[in-house]
Protein backbone atom coordinates (compact mmCIF):
# COMPACT_ATOMS: atom_id res chain seq x y z
CA UNK A 1 0.00 0.00 0.00
CA UNK A 2 1.24 3.34 -1.01
CA UNK A 3 0.54 6.31 1.18
CA UNK A 4 1.51 9.93 -0.34
CA UNK A 5 1.48 13.66 1.54
CA UNK A 6 -0.05 15.47 -1.11
CA UNK A 7 -0.21 18.68 0.99
CA UNK A 8 1.82 18.58 4.49
CA UNK A 9 0.85 22.48 5.58
CA UNK A 10 -2.17 23.27 7.43
CA UNK A 11 -4.72 25.87 6.47
CA UNK A 12 -3.40 28.68 4.79
CA UNK A 13 -0.25 27.00 2.87
CA UNK A 14 3.12 27.77 3.41
CA UNK A 15 4.10 30.53 2.42
CA UNK A 16 0.32 31.91 3.62
CA UNK A 17 -0.58 34.31 0.45
CA UNK A 18 -0.52 37.45 3.16
CA UNK A 19 1.97 36.44 5.53
CA UNK A 20 4.81 37.69 6.28
CA UNK A 21 5.78 35.98 9.37
CA UNK A 22 9.69 34.92 9.71
CA UNK A 23 9.03 31.82 8.13
CA UNK A 24 6.70 32.80 5.09
CA UNK A 25 8.55 36.36 4.38
CA UNK A 26 11.94 34.11 4.49
CA UNK A 27 10.60 31.24 2.09
CA UNK A 28 9.33 33.24 -0.17
CA UNK A 29 12.24 35.68 -0.93
CA UNK A 30 14.72 32.57 -0.63
CA UNK A 31 16.76 33.31 2.65
CA UNK A 32 15.44 30.62 4.73
CA UNK A 33 16.44 26.72 4.65
CA UNK A 34 12.81 25.63 4.03
CA UNK A 35 10.34 24.06 1.61
CA UNK A 36 6.87 25.55 0.38
CA UNK A 37 4.00 23.16 1.17
CA UNK A 38 0.59 22.92 0.02
CA UNK A 39 -2.81 22.32 2.42
CA UNK A 40 -3.59 19.13 4.23
CA UNK A 41 -3.95 16.08 2.18
CA UNK A 42 -2.41 12.51 1.66
CA UNK A 43 -3.59 9.89 -1.25
CA UNK A 44 -3.87 5.98 -0.20
CA UNK A 45 -3.48 3.64 -3.10
CA UNK A 46 -3.41 -0.31 -3.56
CA UNK A 47 -2.09 -0.82 -7.24
CA UNK A 48 -0.67 2.92 -7.47
CA UNK A 49 -3.66 3.83 -10.28
CA UNK A 50 -6.79 4.06 -7.64
CA UNK A 51 -6.35 6.39 -5.13
CA UNK A 52 -8.33 6.94 -2.21
CA UNK A 53 -7.84 11.08 -1.69
CA UNK A 54 -8.00 11.38 2.13
CA UNK A 55 -9.22 15.36 2.54
CA UNK A 56 -9.76 17.47 -0.98
CA UNK A 57 -7.67 20.47 0.09
CA UNK A 58 -7.50 24.04 -1.56
CA UNK A 59 -4.65 23.37 -3.57
CA UNK A 60 -5.79 19.83 -5.08
CA UNK A 61 -5.43 20.91 -8.60
CA UNK A 62 -1.58 21.51 -8.16
CA UNK A 63 -1.43 18.49 -6.08
CA UNK A 64 -2.79 16.49 -9.07
CA UNK A 65 -0.15 18.19 -11.05
CA UNK A 66 2.21 17.27 -8.78
CA UNK A 67 2.01 14.15 -8.27
CA UNK A 68 1.41 12.43 -12.21
CA UNK A 69 0.42 8.85 -10.88
CA UNK A 70 -3.02 11.20 -9.78
CA UNK A 71 -3.94 11.42 -13.80
CA UNK A 72 -3.64 7.68 -15.01
CA UNK A 73 -4.90 9.25 -18.46
CA UNK A 74 -6.91 6.21 -19.81
CA UNK A 75 -9.84 8.19 -21.19
CA UNK A 76 -10.28 12.05 -22.49
CA UNK A 77 -12.01 12.51 -19.36
CA UNK A 78 -10.25 10.89 -16.16
CA UNK A 79 -8.57 10.52 -13.06
CA UNK A 80 -7.15 8.43 -10.52
CA UNK A 81 -9.02 9.51 -7.85
CA UNK A 82 -11.41 6.78 -7.34
CA UNK A 83 -12.68 8.49 -3.55
CA UNK A 84 -12.75 10.72 -1.22
CA UNK A 85 -12.62 10.63 2.40
CA UNK A 86 -13.22 13.75 4.61
CA UNK A 87 -11.41 14.12 8.85
CA UNK A 88 -13.60 16.95 9.27
CA UNK A 89 -15.69 19.51 7.20
CA UNK A 90 -12.67 22.94 7.64
CA UNK A 91 -11.80 25.03 4.62
CA UNK A 92 -8.67 23.47 4.43
CA UNK A 93 -9.99 19.52 3.55
CA UNK A 94 -12.86 19.96 2.18
CA UNK A 95 -12.67 23.13 -0.47
CA UNK A 96 -10.60 21.22 -3.24
CA UNK A 97 -14.33 19.29 -3.74
CA UNK A 98 -15.27 22.11 -5.62
CA UNK A 99 -11.99 22.02 -8.01
CA UNK A 100 -13.25 18.72 -8.54
CA UNK A 101 -16.59 19.44 -10.44
CA UNK A 102 -15.65 18.34 -13.72
CA UNK A 103 -15.58 14.42 -12.73
CA UNK A 104 -16.86 12.24 -15.58
CA UNK A 105 -19.37 10.73 -12.54
CA UNK A 106 -20.75 11.73 -9.17
CA UNK A 107 -17.64 11.50 -6.52
CA UNK A 108 -18.18 9.12 -4.02
CA UNK A 109 -17.53 10.70 -0.76
CA UNK A 110 -16.73 9.33 2.58
CA UNK A 111 -17.60 11.23 5.76
CA UNK A 112 -19.36 11.16 9.50
CA UNK A 113 -22.91 12.20 9.85
CA UNK A 114 -21.77 15.50 11.64
CA UNK A 115 -19.51 16.27 8.61
CA UNK A 116 -22.08 15.42 6.33
CA UNK A 117 -24.42 17.87 8.36
CA UNK A 118 -21.79 20.76 7.95
CA UNK A 119 -21.77 19.99 4.33
CA UNK A 120 -25.40 20.88 3.89
CA UNK A 121 -25.98 23.48 6.38
CA UNK A 122 -22.74 25.67 7.46
CA UNK A 123 -20.86 25.25 4.18
CA UNK A 124 -23.33 24.01 1.53
CA UNK A 125 -20.55 22.34 -1.05
CA UNK A 126 -22.87 19.19 -1.46
CA UNK A 127 -25.91 20.95 -2.73
CA UNK A 128 -23.02 23.34 -4.43
CA UNK A 129 -22.08 20.05 -6.09
CA UNK A 130 -25.50 18.81 -7.36
CA UNK A 131 -25.50 21.25 -9.60
CA UNK A 132 -21.87 19.74 -11.34
CA UNK A 133 -20.53 15.56 -11.10
CA UNK A 134 -22.78 15.77 -7.44
CA UNK A 135 -21.46 13.27 -5.15
CA UNK A 136 -22.27 9.82 -3.69
CA UNK A 137 -23.27 9.96 -0.43
CA UNK A 138 -20.72 7.25 2.14
CA UNK A 139 -21.62 7.56 6.10
CA UNK A 140 -18.47 6.69 8.23
CA UNK A 141 -20.46 4.86 10.69
CA UNK A 142 -18.42 5.20 14.41
CA UNK A 143 -19.99 2.46 15.56
CA UNK A 144 -20.00 -0.11 12.58
CA UNK A 145 -16.13 -0.69 12.77
CA UNK A 146 -13.67 -0.94 10.44
CA UNK A 147 -14.72 -0.57 6.84
CA UNK A 148 -13.70 -1.40 3.07
CA UNK A 149 -13.48 1.36 0.18
CA UNK A 150 -14.17 -0.01 -2.87
CA UNK A 151 -11.35 1.69 -4.75
CA UNK A 152 -8.63 0.07 -1.82
CA UNK A 153 -9.25 -3.82 -2.26
CA UNK A 154 -8.17 -5.45 1.07
CA UNK A 155 -7.44 -2.08 2.93
CA UNK A 156 -9.31 -1.85 6.59
CA UNK A 157 -10.02 1.87 7.18
CA UNK A 158 -10.88 2.11 11.09
CA UNK A 159 -12.13 6.17 12.10
CA UNK A 160 -11.52 7.39 15.82
CA UNK A 161 -13.76 10.23 16.74
CA UNK A 162 -11.34 12.78 18.13
CA UNK A 163 -11.82 15.53 20.29
CA UNK A 164 -11.29 18.63 18.36
CA UNK A 165 -13.21 21.04 16.93
CA UNK A 166 -15.79 21.48 14.03
CA UNK A 167 -15.33 24.13 11.54
CA UNK A 168 -16.33 27.95 12.74
CA UNK A 169 -19.53 28.04 10.63
CA UNK A 170 -20.48 24.77 11.60
CA UNK A 171 -23.85 24.85 13.36
CA UNK A 172 -22.11 22.83 16.17
CA UNK A 173 -19.19 24.41 16.90
CA UNK A 174 -20.30 25.51 20.19
CA UNK A 175 -21.39 21.86 21.17
CA UNK A 176 -18.88 19.17 19.87
CA UNK A 177 -20.82 16.58 18.11
CA UNK A 178 -19.20 13.18 17.64
CA UNK A 179 -17.58 12.64 14.38
CA UNK A 180 -17.22 16.29 13.80
CA UNK A 181 -12.95 15.32 13.77
CA UNK A 182 -12.09 11.76 13.21
CA UNK A 183 -8.20 10.23 12.92
CA UNK A 184 -7.86 6.99 10.69
CA UNK A 185 -6.19 4.02 11.06
CA UNK A 186 -5.58 2.07 7.70
CA UNK A 187 -4.00 -1.25 7.59
CA UNK A 188 -3.06 -2.22 4.25
CA UNK A 189 -3.62 -5.42 2.74
CA UNK A 190 -0.80 -8.30 2.82
CA UNK A 191 1.91 -6.34 5.29
CA UNK A 192 -0.63 -6.35 7.63
CA UNK A 193 1.26 -2.41 8.15
CA UNK A 194 -0.72 0.53 9.75
CA UNK A 195 -0.63 3.68 9.56
CA UNK A 196 -2.24 6.59 11.76
CA UNK A 197 -3.55 9.50 10.33
CA UNK A 198 -4.55 12.65 12.64
CA UNK A 199 -4.14 16.28 10.73
CA UNK A 200 -5.94 17.62 13.84
CA UNK A 201 -5.88 15.94 17.30
CA UNK A 202 -6.55 18.16 19.95
CA UNK A 203 -6.92 15.94 23.46
CA UNK A 204 -5.93 12.25 23.30
CA UNK A 205 -7.93 9.64 24.47
CA UNK A 206 -7.10 6.40 25.49
CA UNK A 207 -8.49 4.48 22.35
CA UNK A 208 -6.67 7.48 20.08
CA UNK A 209 -3.57 6.47 21.78
CA UNK A 210 -4.04 2.56 21.41
CA UNK A 211 -4.58 3.17 17.86
CA UNK A 212 -1.46 5.13 17.60
CA UNK A 213 0.43 2.50 19.58
CA UNK A 214 -0.29 -0.14 17.28
CA UNK A 215 0.59 1.89 14.27
CA UNK A 216 3.94 1.05 12.22
CA UNK A 217 3.59 5.29 10.82
CA UNK A 218 2.13 8.36 12.60
CA UNK A 219 1.17 11.56 10.49
CA UNK A 220 0.12 13.62 13.02
CA UNK A 221 -0.60 17.14 14.26
CA UNK A 222 2.19 19.11 13.92
CA UNK A 223 0.54 22.21 13.22
CA UNK A 224 2.38 24.73 15.93
CA UNK A 225 5.47 24.16 18.12
CA UNK A 226 4.11 26.40 21.09
CA UNK A 227 0.64 26.44 22.29
CA UNK A 228 0.69 30.31 22.35
CA UNK A 229 2.95 30.62 19.06
CA UNK A 230 0.05 32.47 16.78
CA UNK A 231 -0.94 34.46 19.88
CA UNK A 232 2.76 35.68 20.71
CA UNK A 233 3.49 36.60 17.14
CA UNK A 234 0.20 39.17 17.34
CA UNK A 235 -1.48 36.93 14.67
CA UNK A 236 -4.20 35.44 16.38
CA UNK A 237 -5.80 35.33 19.91
CA UNK A 238 -6.41 31.67 19.41
CA UNK A 239 -4.28 28.90 21.68
CA UNK A 240 -3.07 26.07 19.93
CA UNK A 241 -6.17 24.02 22.05
CA UNK A 242 -8.50 26.60 21.25
CA UNK A 243 -8.16 25.52 17.64
CA UNK A 244 -8.65 21.72 18.46
CA UNK A 245 -4.50 21.34 17.88
CA UNK A 246 -1.73 19.38 20.34
CA UNK A 247 1.02 21.75 20.24
CA UNK A 248 4.00 20.01 20.52
CA UNK A 249 6.16 21.33 22.87
CA UNK A 250 5.32 21.89 26.54
CA UNK A 251 3.67 19.32 29.39
CA UNK A 252 1.44 16.52 27.61
CA UNK A 253 2.86 18.12 24.47
CA UNK A 254 3.00 16.06 20.96
CA UNK A 255 6.72 15.24 21.51
CA UNK A 256 5.87 13.71 25.19
CA UNK A 257 3.24 11.79 23.49
CA UNK A 258 4.87 10.08 20.98
CA UNK A 259 7.66 9.84 23.74
CA UNK A 260 5.75 7.67 25.68
CA UNK A 261 4.45 5.33 22.53
CA UNK A 262 7.63 3.03 23.13
CA UNK A 263 7.05 1.22 19.97
CA UNK A 264 10.07 -0.52 18.22
CA UNK A 265 10.64 0.82 14.64
CA UNK A 266 7.69 3.56 14.64
CA UNK A 267 7.79 5.67 12.10
CA UNK A 268 6.66 9.24 13.67
CA UNK A 269 5.77 12.31 11.52
CA UNK A 270 4.42 15.84 11.65
CA UNK A 271 1.72 16.47 9.19
CA UNK A 272 -0.64 19.69 8.79
CA UNK A 273 2.05 22.30 9.84
CA UNK A 274 1.31 25.70 10.29
CA UNK A 275 3.37 28.55 8.42
CA UNK A 276 4.35 30.00 11.48
CA UNK A 277 6.13 26.80 12.73
CA UNK A 278 9.44 26.77 13.35
CA UNK A 279 9.73 23.41 12.64
CA UNK A 280 9.55 24.15 8.85
CA UNK A 281 13.44 25.68 8.90
CA UNK A 282 14.98 22.79 7.94
CA UNK A 283 18.52 23.80 9.59
CA UNK A 284 16.85 25.19 12.84
CA UNK A 285 17.41 24.14 16.19
CA UNK A 286 13.89 22.77 17.17
CA UNK A 287 13.98 20.38 13.95
CA UNK A 288 17.40 19.32 16.29
CA UNK A 289 15.06 18.78 19.00
CA UNK A 290 12.35 16.28 16.80
CA UNK A 291 15.58 14.51 15.65
CA UNK A 292 17.33 13.76 19.20
CA UNK A 293 13.74 12.38 19.63
CA UNK A 294 13.24 10.33 16.40
CA UNK A 295 10.79 12.60 15.25
CA UNK A 296 10.38 13.33 11.35
CA UNK A 297 8.52 16.48 9.74
CA UNK A 298 6.17 15.80 6.88
CA UNK A 299 7.09 17.41 2.95
CA UNK A 300 4.87 17.43 -0.02
CA UNK A 301 6.00 14.50 -1.92
CA UNK A 302 6.80 12.58 1.01
CA UNK A 303 6.17 8.45 0.18
CA UNK A 304 5.86 5.93 2.32
CA UNK A 305 5.21 1.98 1.44
CA UNK A 306 3.54 -0.39 3.70
C1 LIG B 1 -7.16 24.20 11.29
O1 LIG B 1 -6.98 23.00 11.24
O2 LIG B 1 -7.26 24.80 12.39
C2 LIG B 1 -7.24 24.89 9.98
O3 LIG B 1 -6.03 24.67 9.28
C3 LIG B 1 -7.72 26.26 10.00
C4 LIG B 1 -8.03 26.77 8.62
O4 LIG B 1 -8.05 26.01 7.64
O5 LIG B 1 -8.27 27.95 8.51
MN1 LIG C 1 -6.57 22.46 9.19
ZN1 LIG D 1 3.41 32.98 7.96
Amino acid sequence: MKVKVLGSSAGGGFPQWNCNCRNCDGVRKGTLAAQRRTQSSIAVSVDGVAWLLVNASPDILAQIAANPEMQPARHTRDTGIAAVLLMDAQIDHVTGLLMLRENSAPLPLYATDAVWQDLSTGFPIVSILSHYCGVERRLIDLDAGPCEIAALPGVRIEALPLSSKAPPYSPHRAAPQRGDNIGLLITAPGSGKRVFYAPGLGVLEPPVRDAMRSADLLLVDGTVWTSDEMIALGLSKKTAADMGHLAQTGPGGMIEVLDSLDRPNQRKVLIHINNTNPILIDDGPERRVLAQHGIEVAHDGMLFQL
